[in-house]
């Protein structure tokens, strides 16, 4: 731990975002909970996202939230695509908010992943024998009717009725972030789900105006930030997840994300949540190898180009590597998801490390006031200071720094 100083870190800093203001740039990036009842949250969620924001983030997203039912991935994911959906949400936001966090809802659809198992079953497709177990498969949607992984389900092609009816679920379901009190949204472009399915020439042979090149197939992705941005408050910010490049065999790469960026800033996206992978085949992107902050350089691109704000994310752990991304202008935001499972206290930790000067101010005044008393008892008796610890009123046992135990006589 370094001395307490008076400039206060930039990860520390307080930001503004249009009418809306975080505590700091600690984002607890999108973390699907496979964990919801027809798509709407549980106790689960409210647990899980909550001590992220009792842990000192200033910005929690919950997790990947379906517009529409089909664009689940599993029958546990969750999504937005009811009214009764609003109030389960909204219990969730108070709850971030009376911690100090900005709520933030990650919309998504994942297009052809949908129907499948979830992780802990290998994401395998969902077939007329789960039926009976009354998990029914069904059909995703896709720019064109190609499966996600050889052998998987194929999509239904969508045609323009199809795009209309999706456009519309984008809407209705961002009216009900509104209404659930989400402060900030974030649209799932990335990681090979519907958007992303749009944009790769791999999963997008289309000849109408939603494919063919580059300007044909950011069509549905555009059009999806036009039509959110038209109902999502002015004065909440707005942000936008990219693959940077997409998965290995992938063509997709950065010079296509940033021309992507440059139009997503023209339609009022805030910022660009820099991630990776999704979409392979046969082109000829390698893996990305996951080393600490692997998508970083990423972000200090789109930002360098577009002039827009953008979140650094990927194998951040440590809480200086995460200041000198801040400080060295490659990002405005550091988001965790792993790092954060790990340790939900992550930013209190981090504030004592880069010497915030009352680190114990991220946490509820509840634990801070505990956690002072603990502080306070190491320097009462500094390490290696003679002590006894009663046992009666005339009994004393003698305690041994190097034991971390005392005992009588
Ligand atoms: C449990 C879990 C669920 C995730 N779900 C989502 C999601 O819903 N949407 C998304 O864009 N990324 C999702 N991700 C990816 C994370 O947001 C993050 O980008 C990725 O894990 C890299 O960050 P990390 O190295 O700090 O974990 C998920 C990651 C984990 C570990």
């Amino acid at each position: 731990m370094t001395e307490p100083r008076s400039d206060t870190p930039l990860l520390f800093t307080p930001i503004q975002l249009r009418g809306i203001a975080a505590r700091n740039r600690i984002v607890s990036s999108p973390m699907c909970q496979y964990a919801s009842d027809d798509g709407a949250p549980e106790d689960w969620q409210l647990v899980n996202f909550g001590r992220f924001a009792m842990g000192g983030c200033g910005i929690v997203f919950t997790e990947e939230t379906a517009v529409d039912a089909r664009g689940r991935k599993t029958h546990e994911c969750a999504g937005i695509y009811h009214d009764h959906h609003v109030p389960a949400y909204r219990r969730i936001t108070d709850f971030l908010k009376s911690l100090g966090a900005v709520p933030a809802i990650q919309l998504g659809h994942c297009g052809r992943r949908a129907s499948q198992h979830g992780p802990l079953k290998d994401r395998a497709p969902l077939t007329e024998a789960d039926a009976n177990g009354k998990l029914r498969p069904w059909q995703g949607l896709s720019a064109s009717a190609l499966p996600p992984t050889p052998g998987g389900n194929i999509p239904k092609a969508m045609d323009l009725d199809d795009i209309r009816e999706c456009l519309e679920a984008w809407r209705r379901a961002a009216q009900r972030a509104v209404d659930a009190g989400y402060e900030l949204c974030e649209i799932h472009g990335a990681h090979g789900y519907l958007i992303h399915q749009f944009l790769s020439p791999l999963s997008n042979l289309r000849t109408d105006g939603y494919g063919g090149n580059l300007q044909g197939r950011m069509r549905f992705a555009l059009e999806v930030a036009e039509t959110v941005r038209a109902v999502w408050p002015a004065d909440r910010p707005l942000w936008f997840r990219v693959s940077a490049v997409e998965g290995p065999g992938g063509v997709w790469g950065i010079e296509e994300t940033l021309a992507l960026s440059k139009e997503l800033k023209a339609r009022g996206i805030d910022a660009i949540d820099c991630s990776s992978g999704g979409v392979g085949g046969d082109g000829k992107l390698p893996p990305v190898p996951r080393v600490p902050g692997f998508q970083a350089g990423y972000s200090s691109e789109i930002r360098s180009a577009t002039g827009l704000p953008t979140v650094a994310v990927g194998m951040i752990r440590e809480p200086q590597h995460a200041e000198d991304l801040l400080q060295q202008g490659h990002a405005d935001f550091i988001a965790l998801a792993r790092g954060l499972m790990d340790n939900p206290n992550w930013p209190l930790h981090a504030a004592r490390e880069l010497g915030v000067s009352d680190p114990l101010a991220l946490v509820h005044p509840r634990e801070a006031q505990r956690l002072r008393q603990l502080e306070h008892h190491a320097r009462d008796y500094p390490p290696g200071s003679a002590i006894d610890i009663p046992y009666g009123t005339e009994e004393r046992g003698v305690y041994s720094w190097e034991e971390g135990i005392a005992r009588r006589g």
